[in-house]
């Protein structure tokens, strides 16, 4: 491990960062574009096929260099160096993390512990092309000869929501007689309205998960693995009905899938970064091998980008550090990521996870608490539906709340007016957030004045503008290596291993020894505490009533 800094938070760079926050936190967004008429065609950053806004942002080109001089202060780049080079990276984990690894060319070399993992990655999306290929074309059947129409991905966390939201993504690229569906809750319920209009003659089941020991996944899987007998009649069925995901091939083995039909990952991988691993699988399916090569030439293009732009043209840089800026000086405490796209839907889950899994995290690289807020509470969901929802509270509340606004000029489907109507809302709310509208400009609209203080907006609400021509696999790719690398910088900055996520194990740990005190016959003995033990001995009486 590289030798203990001192914390982030005690260096000059920062207090010279809280020291030009004192100066410009009174300062409008108003006024920066007034002293600046070309503010806004100077902080943007076009990088491939995303342009980025970020005029809207309560940042000065000081502020920036404060901010690029505190990413260097805090040793960004070459941890980013050391990511790329396949040191073992995640500490508490003793890996190396190398993503981007998945997304290399053929014949590039990328290596960890002296072994280029390259040719590796390719062997298995070779495979993965090849059986995709089957499927879709009808040359792999179902145990009864019928071809495969539904693909059901069982997994949870990194194994089920970029699967899930690339699918959605793209769903104008998806074979459409494939019918995808994702299972990821242990939740019965979820299992049985997911499968009860499925034959299992046609459905083939992708068991996706990295350790192969997911209570949720294994419990759905041993489900789907009835559910599928129950029809199929015969053991042997599985094997065509059933393929995994995962790192490890003796678990795969015990649950009864043939290692033959098991797609391979590595443990360099972190769940929340593999989907364009093996765990993209069902993807892969729906839209073809052809699509799914476009998407990880995207992410290596923002990989590549981001590898080698000086911060100050770099843009995963300048977003993590646009959060930090919020976050640490300004106070925000969440991130609203708002794409206005309906294929987009799921994208702000996913993010939930990679920004809060990787970044939620109260100890440093060096085993120190940190002495400074760490992590971003990612939500939102697609415009225009927020609008009419919550952005009330951004508009008019008393919180600070960020916001990243996606936009996509040609859509998939073009319907009318709907486009121009829907981005019109894109352009519109990021300009009232930052301008809002003032008691004057309220009382010149003829606003009674027992009104005025209602219907005035304080504006100077900071956000980034995304906008892409349109929603390919390219663009998907390279909009999710823009936030990985955003959630990488910002982890780098707070001195925080972003790839380990030990918070979860916990309540792991406390659910599997709850599940004997639910099911047991007689009364258990409960230790917990009295609030949970109440809860629990109330369940059993409602369960048994
Ligand atoms: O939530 C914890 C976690 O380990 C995630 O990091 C991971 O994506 C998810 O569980 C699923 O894990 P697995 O792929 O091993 O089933």
């Amino acid at each position: 491990m590289s030798e203990m800094p001192e914390p982030i938070e005690r260096t000059s760079q920062w207090w010279e960062l809280a020291a030009h926050q004192s100066e410009i936190a009174d300062v409008h967004l108003r006024e920066l574009f007034a002293q600046d008429p070309t503010r806004g065609e100077r902080l943007n950053l076009a990088v491939g096929d995303l342009y980025v806004d970020y005029a809207k942002q309560r940042v000065t080109d000081e502020t920036m260099s404060l901010l690029f001089a505190l990413a260097r202060k805090a040793k960004v780049e070459e941890l980013r160096d050391s990511m790329f080079a396949g040191d073992r990276i995640n500490v508490t984990e003793d890996r190396a993390v190398l993503h981007v690894a998945l997304r290399a060319p053929r014949g590039a070399e990328i290596s960890t512990d002296g072994r280029n993992v390259v040719p590796d990655v390719h062997e298995v999306l070779d495979r993965m092309a090849n059986f995709a290929e089957r499927v879709r074309t009808g040359g792999w059947v179902g145990h009864t000869g019928r071809r495969i129409r539904n693909i059901v991905n069982i997994g949870i966390g990194g194994s089920d929501l970029g699967p899930r939201m690339a699918y959605e993504a793209l769903l104008p690229y998806a074979d459409p007689d494939l019918d995808v569906r994702f299972v990821s809750n242990v939740d019965g319920n979820e299992f049985f309205e997911l499968t009860r209009d499925l034959d299992p003659a046609e459905t083939l089941f992708i068991v996706a998960s990295k350790t192969f020991t997911t209570l949720e996944t294994m419990t759905n899987a041993r489900s789907a693995r009835e559910w599928a007998m129950n029809v199929l009649g015969d053991e042997s069925a599985v094997a065509k009905h059933f393929v995994a995901v995962s790192t490890n091939e003796t678990a795969v083995a015990e649950f009864g899938i043939d290692t033959a039909n098991m797609f391979g990952f590595w443990d360099w991988v972190g769940g929340r970064y593999s989907y364009d691993s093996a765990i993209g699988l069902s993807l892969m399916l729906a839209i073809g091998p052809e699509n799914f090569l476009a998407m990880l030439a995207g992410f290596r293009s923002m990989d590549e980008h981001f590898r080698t732009a000086p911060l100050e043209q770099n843009l995963p840089a300048i977003l993590g550090l646009i959060g930090v800026w919020n976050g640490n000086f300004f106070g925000a405490e969440t991130l609203a990521v708002l794409p206005y796209s309906h294929y987009l839907a799921s994208l702000t889950p996913y993010l939930q996870q990679l920004a809060m899994e990787s970044n939620g995290k109260s100890v440093d690289r060096w085993g120190r608490v940190v002495g400074t807020q760490t992590g971003e509470v990612v939500w939102g969901q697609p415009g225009t539906n927020g609008q009419h929802a919550y952005y009330q509270l951004i508009h008019q509340g008393t919180k600070l709340i960020p916001a990243d606004f996606i936009g996509i000029a040609r859509p998939a489907h073009d319907v009318g007016p709907h486009q121009d109507i829907f981005m019109a809302n894109f352009f519109a709310q990021p300009e009232a957030l930052a301008f809002g509208r003032t008691a004057d400009q309220v009382r010149a609209d003829g606003v009674p004045e027992d009104q005025v203080a209602a219907r005035t907006f304080a504006g100077n609400h900071p956000s980034t503008s995304i906008l892409v021509p349109d929603l390919t696999p390219s663009v998907l790719g390279q909009l999710v290596a823009l936030y990985e690398h955003k959630t990488f910088v910002q982890g780098a900055v707070w001195g925080i291993n972003s790839f380990d996520q030990w918070g979860v194990e916990l309540g792991k740990k406390l659910a599997q020894a709850i599940v004997p005190e639910l099911t047991s016959e007689s009364e258990p003995a409960l230790s917990h505490d009295s609030s949970t033990n109440s809860l629990i001995r109330r369940y059993r009486a409602l369960r048994r009533a």
